[in-house]
């Protein structure tokens, strides 16, 4: 597989490097059925995509390191120098996941050097290129697995407690792809150099496009968690056990659902059960556990404690009705967060000032490192808003002025 230039030839425009770059990363973990990704942590299409991650920063004669919990690092610079301006993204998917969310935060960077190196820039701050591990959550059920440990917002006991939906550990899977589950913890030193954060995603709703501008600049991310629903009930025979008799969890979980869209609409928020699992899955069998997971957001942390409490009240109530069980574990939580202006508003100068500034629902690594690093994230256009889905979209134009953008944003705060 071809990278960018090598060290000392002229590089490749930007442009020319994400072309390529998209085109070889295309394939990688995409399900022929659906045109679907599905890259999970630690399985081998992630194995993959780290591979393509390491030839590229070799190809460009960066310094490849991985960090103790597994995240990527491609270093122009000093790796143990400060004040590093760190970019990108990540690579992993959630299932039947969209081209764009995380891929397109990895190649922009990458071809943002190759720009900044076609213009001759000359770097006065190590940079670094960063792919994070487990960013989706789609395999453990935890979002951002990999910032979280490195900011010291997930202990290494918590993550050694994970399973996948096999039962496969977290350590397990870990040690399976290569890497040492015993080494993963807190980063504080690492991040510590790290004077400035940019990630760049494509855009995963419509606000954006309503503007008409192709990119754009984040002012928060809403408060947002997964909560794990299990309706334990009575196994039977669809056939011969008597309504009256039967202690069916899916009728709960059912109302459930109905009551998490009803709450979410009543405070303006978003909830979704968008994923579950029955017990015993049979046709002809009323089942005896139904699992499904909550995810809920809002923009502000009482209308998103408003719902998440509505919807479990709802819950108990109708489980209590069909004499089923309900446990209800919060599995992750992340509180709002507002990057900060100063870097913010940098960025605006340094791309010009008129951009649009927007929130989103959406979680990101970004969000985690804000909590110990200046922090900012660039939105590419998307136009049909649609993401977490084989048909996720951005236009070639936009994507590379999402590169001319986030190289403008590393040259003027790299290269000064
Ligand atoms: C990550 O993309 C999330 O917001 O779920
Ligand atoms: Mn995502
Ligand atoms: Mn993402």
């Amino acid at each position: 597989m071809s990278g960018g230039p090598d060290r000392g030839r002229p590089s490749a425009s930007g442009a020319d490097s994400f072309s390529r770059m998209w085109a070889e990363l295309a394939p990688i973990g995409r399900h022929p059925g659906t045109g679907g990704y599905r890259r999970y942590a630690w399985t081998g299409a992630d194995a993959d995509c780290r591979t393509w991650f390491q030839e590229q920063a070799e190809a460009r004669g960066l310094t490849y390191e991985t960090d103790r919990n597994g995240n990527q690092w491609a270093w122009l610079g000093d790796p143990l120098g400060s004040d590093a301006v760190v970019t990108g993204s990540h690579l992993d998917s959630v299932p039947d996941g969209g081209a764009f969310d995380g891929p397109l935060g990895v190649v922009s960077s990458f071809a943002a050097l190759d720009e900044l190196r076609h213009r001759g820039a000359r770097f006065t701050r190590p940079l670094a290129i960063a792919n994070f591990g487990d960013e989706e959550g789609a395999r453990f059920g935890l979002a951002c697995v990999g910032s979280r440990l490195a900011a010291g917002q997930l202990t290494r006991e918590a993550a050694h407690r994970l399973r996948d939906g096999e039962g496969v550990s977290l350590p397990q899977a870990m040690e399976n792809a290569g890497y040492d589950p015993d080494a993963i913890g807190p980063d504080p030193e690492r991040l510590a150099r790290i004077g400035a954060f940019v990630e760049l995603h494509v855009e995963q709703g419509r606000a954006l496009d309503l503007t008409g501008h192709p990119v754009g600049l984040a002012s928060a991310i809403w408060p947002h968690g997964r909560w794990r629903y299990d309706f334990a009930g009575e196994g039977n025979h669809a056939g011969t056990t008597r309504l009256a008799d039967r202690r069916d969890p899916m009728l709960p979980y059912a109302e459930t659902v109905l009551a998490a869209r009803r709450e979410a609409e009543l405070a303006g928020a978003v909830a979704t059960f968008g994923k579950v699992a029955v017990e015993p899955n049979g046709v002809n069998a009323i089942p005896s556990l139904v699992r499904g997971w909550l995810d809920s957001r809002a923009a502000d942390q009482s209308a998103l404690d408003t719902v998440v409490a509505a919807v479990e009240a709802a819950a108990r109530e109708a489980a209590d009705r069909q004499g089923v069980d309900l446990t209800v574990v919060r599995e992750s939580f992340t509180p709002v967060v507002e990057f900060g202006h100063a870097l913010r508003d940098e960025l605006a100068k340094l791309l010009g000032g008129e951009l649009p500034v927007l929130g989103t629902g959406a979680g990101h690594d970004a969000g985690i490192l804000s909590a110990s690093v200046p922090t900012a994230m660039l939105f590419v256009r998307n136009p049909t808003g649609v993401s977490h889905s084989p048909a996720e979209h951005a236009g070639e134009d936009d994507c590379q002025a999402g590169v001319r953008a986030l190289a403008d944003v590393l040259e003027g705060l790299a290269c000064r």
